[in-house]
């Protein structure tokens, strides 16, 4: 067999085994990332008060500034969710057609007061409580309030 045949099939080799450590660590990370901070994240939670004058009943409204999903009704007048996947932190999205929270990176889907209805993820969405601030502002405070 030529050399050189053999010196591109060890840089092959070796570059696939390269992508494979890079992904692992990637994925290690995020995944410390996510036991350490719950997929919260340090930015700050506010949204002007005049957003919630255009939620209605039932449909959920994603607020990015805050990293939030609204829902007005239910038992409590006004839910607000993190808007990060309890998995590994994806931000999934509201599935009209099916009345769902679904996440794209594996799947897990949520129903609209943030309970699991199916995984991987095993724990609920992340419920935010709504503080009215000064200046026409909500800030959003991680549990329920
Ligand atoms: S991050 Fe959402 S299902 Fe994995």
């Amino acid at each position: 067999m030529p050399k050189h045949s053999e010196s591109k099939r060890s840089f092959l080799r070796l570059t696939t085994l390269l992508l494979g450590a890079c992904a692992a660590l990637l994925g290690l990370w995020g995944a410390i990332r996510f036991a350490l901070f719950g997929g919260a994240s340090a930015r700050p939670r506010e949204f002007p008060m005049s957003v919630l004058e255009s939620l209605q009943a039932g449909i959920p409204m994603h607020v990015p500034e805050a990293g939030a999903w609204l829902i007005k009704g239910g038992p409590a007048d006004i839910t607000a969710l993190d808007d990060r996947c309890t998995h590994l932190g994806c931000r999934y999205r509201w599935e009209a057609e099916q009345q769902l929270f679904a996440c794209p990176c594996h799947g897990s889907e949520f129903a609209s007061d943030g309970s699991v209805l199916k995984g991987p993820a095993t724990r609920p969405l992340i419920a935010l409580t709504l503080n009215r601030e000064e200046q026409g502002k909500i800030r959003l405070l991680e549990g329920k309030g």
